[in-house]
């Protein structure tokens, strides 16, 4: 009955995903926000359509929080949605085959930003509600909660949640916004890494000077920052913060083991990412490296003169934007604060530094006993006709471990994404048959943890 109405209904569930991935709503840029809105705006009238009640706007300091409920049966569990509406930009967009906000079908993919991070996956949401609404199959009540800040750090939804802890009362959080390892071998994502993210300035001399005049007499900015940064990684690729390790919790030899039977095909990934070699902390495989291990990166550097052809300066100012993604037990704030400290201390008296932070989360891991895994595993099980491996992943959703110390509430991040959706690059992409997939195994979840939980 499920996979009829499934079936009856894929191109109008295809096409209103389209509709969405029209709307250009990029939270980092405040050009964007009346698409913000519009975006809030159209979710709200699909929940509506999809038979939710109680479906609102709920504002927050920043971007409204679309929720929306339906409460069949206060005796059965009750399932809380997150996701998110708001899109990475979309820049550069020269390198874009075709317009990111103009989504096009190419070889079973949908192409525009969002459609994996998280329009698509968050809209199987949607429609496998209206598919358990409409065939009266719905065995869990529901809330949705369907952010518009999350790509840039979540800043109000805390505020949001521990505002609404009553209204979100329920018994597990349910996430599709990471990945799985292929179409044929599903997983379950059962970690994320946390994050600080920070911003440093250094300051050399008080204005731009003439680097035949000035140069090799004073400190140039750009050259300074760059031996910093350089030195904040040893010869084996450690993270060179003093305390940076403190509290990083190390894996078993038996629990890295279980780690590698995961498939990976080393030659394939370096082939997919045209690399020579990979790269990374000595002592740990890749998998390992990006998932378990901490990181620092700098994800942006600029400074000087950047335009057409030559000028010939020493600036005055340089800087860069640097993330580092944490892993259990370290903290976001005191990995800030020992970065700030050790940056400052690193810095010659020719030049000034200022750390400026911007938006930290917390690392969590998930557990793979609970009712709530138990459930997914047996969805995937059921609809890829093979048991699902629990793989913790490096990305961040730092709202996570905020639903654990607000709400006390699990999540199960049950992702349908693949790496070459390319998410945050241009042409990202989603699968049909990934989109088709998670609407076919959301409602098994559903019917497995109202079976688990009782
Ligand atoms: N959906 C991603 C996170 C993700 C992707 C986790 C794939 C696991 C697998 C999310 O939208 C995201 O991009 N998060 C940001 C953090 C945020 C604070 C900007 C990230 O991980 O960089
Ligand atoms: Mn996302
Ligand atoms: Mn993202």
């Amino acid at each position: 009955m499920l996979n009829q109405y499934i079936n009856d209904n894929k191109d109008r569930f295809v096409d209103e995903l389209l509709d969405m991935l029209r709307i250009p709503s990029v939270s980092a840029d405040p050009k964007f926000k009346a698409d913000v809105m519009r975006n809030a705006e159209y979710l709200k009238a699909r929940l509506i359509e999809a038979g939710a009640d109680n479906v609102e706007l709920v504002e927050t300091a920043g971007n409204p929080v679309v929720y929306g409920e339906k409460l069949v049966d206060p005796n059965l569990p009750t399932v809380l949605v997150y996701g998110h509406y708001d899109v990475q930009p979309a820049d550069p967009y020269e390198l874009w085959t075709s317009p990111p906000f103009e989504p096009v079908i190419k070889d079973g993919k949908i192409y525009a930003r969002g459609a994996c991070d998280d329009k698509g996956q968050m809209y199987m949401h949607v429609k496998a509600f209206e598919t358990m609404v409409k065939t009266g199959t719905l065995a869990c009540n529901v809330k949705f909660m369907i952010e518009g800040e999350e790509e840039v750090g979540s800043v109000n939804l805390g505020a949001f949640v521990r505002e609404h802890k009553d209204r979100l009362q329920g018994d597990v959080i349910l996430i599709s916004d990471t990945g799985m390892l292929a179409n044929d071998t599903p997983s379950i994502t059962t970690g994320l890494r946390g994050l600080s993210y920070l911003e440093v300035e250094v300051t050399g001399p008080n204005r731009d000077l003439h680097s035949g005049l000035y140069g090799g007499a004073v400190a140039n900015p750009i050259n300074i920052l760059c031996q910093m940064i350089a030195s904040l990684h040893d010869e084996n690729n450690h993270i060179t913060i003093p305390g940076f390790y403190d509290n990083v919790q190390e894996l078993s030899q038996e629990e890295r083991a279980d780690m590698a039977r995961a498939p990976f095909d080393l030659e394939k990934y370096k082939k997919a990412l045209n690399l020579g070699d990979v790269h990374g902390e000595a002592g740990y495989v890749t998998m390992e490296r990006n998932s378990i291990r901490p990181t620092l990166d700098v994800n942006g550097i600029w400074g000087g003169y950047t335009g057409e052809g030559a000028k010939t300066v020493i600036p005055s100012k340089a800087y860069a934007k640097i993330s580092m993604r944490l892993v259990p037990n370290q903290t976001s704030e005191e990995i800030t604060e020992k970065f700030k400290k050790h940056f400052e201390s690193i810095a010659p008296k020719s030049v000034k530094v200022e750390v400026k932070p911007h938006h930290g989360g917390e690392p969590v891991v998930t557990p793979t006993d609970s009712p709530a895994y138990q459930a997914a595993a047996k969805a995937y099980e059921e609809t890829f006709g093979v048991k699902p491996i629990p793989v913790r992943s490096g990305g961040s959703i730092p709202i996570v471990a905020m639903f654990k110390s607000e709400l006390g509430l699990d999540s199960v991040l049950m992702g349908f994404g693949l790496d070459s959706d390319a998410i945050h690059s241009p042409n990202e992409s989603y699968g049909l048959f990934n989109f088709m997939k998670g609407i076919e195994t959301i409602p098994l979840f559903y019917k497995y943890f109202a079976e688990l939980k009782k």
